[in-house]
């Protein structure tokens, strides 16, 4: 699959940023999760500062990033107009730092640092769009990519009118603007992305051929039907419907889980290696969050939320993507630097240009930390909680370590 990018794929240099600035975001936020306190609600500008620390810095960055590689992948042509890659990641960069500094020290501010991310984003937005629009075969990863980036318009544009508000004092209803942004980004664009782009790698990685998809495609559905239903409710105050969409959520959810499933039962490859644990530990996260998500409908508890929170954006987001820096980073640096002396002189095999070692500290140091912070938050035990968080800044260390080692390899 990554074959049919190798014509459109983009430079090397230009993607690398992407990935080294994400992983020291994602280890310097590990960092800063020591200074919170589990039980500050989810409306403290300190924890709404950290979850943009860590979903633009870490997940934004790298799914952008990836974007740049995957969507001529998907869309089976080139991107539109590639070098614009080369002024997303410093304006959202700038952005970010100026978002998060605004939120932790002067909330005034905020309209500045949001309009430079805003920008980032919406030139993201049109480049991706203009690039889908050369499809010609219109699959089911072409059609989440679209669906998931018109949610992330809408997201990132609630986003900024907030900050407006907050930055100018408006009057608006913060609550209800603060439900539906959070539904646009997190189900409607991340988590909508991750189900049309595993359907796309955990194929390739885990070689499965030959399933049936019918789940999937339920699922891509219904969570647009979802997250929609939730908007709508939500700003309208219409209770009865905001439930409607949470079940309708979760029947998504579980279909995507079907379809997980069917692919781990015909994959060829069974081998455990670093990604296939990562993958074990995203969906076992998202499992968690499903479970306590679901206890949440009927327990109202900041504590149950925080931790449903947790499981979703730190488990599972943060397995999937940095699983898959295991196998994306050496694909890119192989394709770079060795791909032009096959045949001329003996070149690495792509699971030779991962450190092991340091691999499967990370991992085991990552997995027990995201468990043991998550059920700290649950209790709203500080000590559990920053116990949990330290073994996840050492896994974090690890992880940057292993993607200088990967990206220097010779
Ligand atoms: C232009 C881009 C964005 C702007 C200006 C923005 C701004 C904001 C603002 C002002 C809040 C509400 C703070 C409050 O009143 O409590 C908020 C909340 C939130 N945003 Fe964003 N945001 C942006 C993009 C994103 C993206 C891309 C994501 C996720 C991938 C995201 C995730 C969240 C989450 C999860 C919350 C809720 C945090 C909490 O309750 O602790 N935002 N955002």
């Amino acid at each position: 699959m990554f074959q049919i990018s190798k014509d459109y794929a983009p430079p090397f240099k230009m993607i690398e940023p992407f990935f080294v600035l994400g992983s020291i975001f994602y280890f310097l936020g590990t960092i800063i999760l020591l200074f919170l306190h589990p039980k500050s609600g989810h409306f403290d500008f300190s924890i709404v500062g950290w979850a943009h620390w860590f979903l633009l810095g870490f997940v934004m960055m790298i799914i952008f990033g990836a974007m740049a590689q995957l969507v001529p992948v998907v869309v089976e042509v080139g991107h539109f107009a590639v070098d614009l890659y080369y002024i997303i990641w410093p304006l959202l960069l700038l952005g970010v730092l100026g978002m998060v500094s605004s939120f932790w020290f002067a909330p005034w501010l905020l309209p500045y640092g949001g309009l430079l991310v805003l920008v980032s984003m919406l030139i993201f937005l049109f480049e991706t769009f203009m690039t889908l629009k050369k499809a010609q075969n219109i699959t089911l990863t072409v059609k989440t990519v679209y669906w998931a980036n018109i949610f992330l318009l809408i997201g990132i544009l609630s986003g900024f009118f907030m900050t407006l508000a907050i930055g100018n004092g408006f009057d608006i209803n913060l609550t209800k603007w603060l439900k539906a942004h959070a539904m646009l980004v997190l189900g409607g664009y991340v988590t909508l992305t991750i189900i049309g782009i595993s359907m796309v790698l955990l194929p390739m990685f885990g070689l499965a051929h030959g399933f049936d998809d019918k789940p999937v495609n339920r699922a891509f559905k219904v969570m647009i039907v979802g997250v929609i239903l939730y908007v709508v409710s939500t700003l309208i105050s219409f209770y009865f419907a905001t439930m409607l969409a949470w079940i309708v959520i979760f029947v998504a959810i579980a279909n995507y889980f079907y379809q997980i499933y069917l692919i781990y039962k015909v994959r060829a490859r069974k081998k455990e290696d670093i990604w296939s644990k990562s993958m074990f530990a995203g969906f076992f996260s998202l499992a968690l969050a499903f479970i306590f998500g679901f206890f949440n409908l009927f327990i109202e508890s900041e504590q149950l939320l925080l931790a449903v929170a947790w499981f979703l954006i730190v488990g599972f987001f943060g397995f999937l993507i940095t699983g898959h820096l295991y196998k994306i980073i050496p694909f890119l640096v192989w394709f770079e630097r060795f791909s032009p002396l096959v045949g001329k002189q003996k070149v690495p095999m792509l699971h030779e240009m991962v450190p092991v070692r340091d691999a499967e500290f990370e991992f085991y140091f990552s997995a027990s930390g995201v468990v043991i912070a998550g059920f700290g938050l649950m209790l709203g035990s500080e000590d559990i909680f920053k116990g949990g968080v330290l073994l996840l800044v050492v896994g974090a260390f690890f992880l940057v370590k292993s993607v200088f080692w990967m990206l220097r390899f010779k």
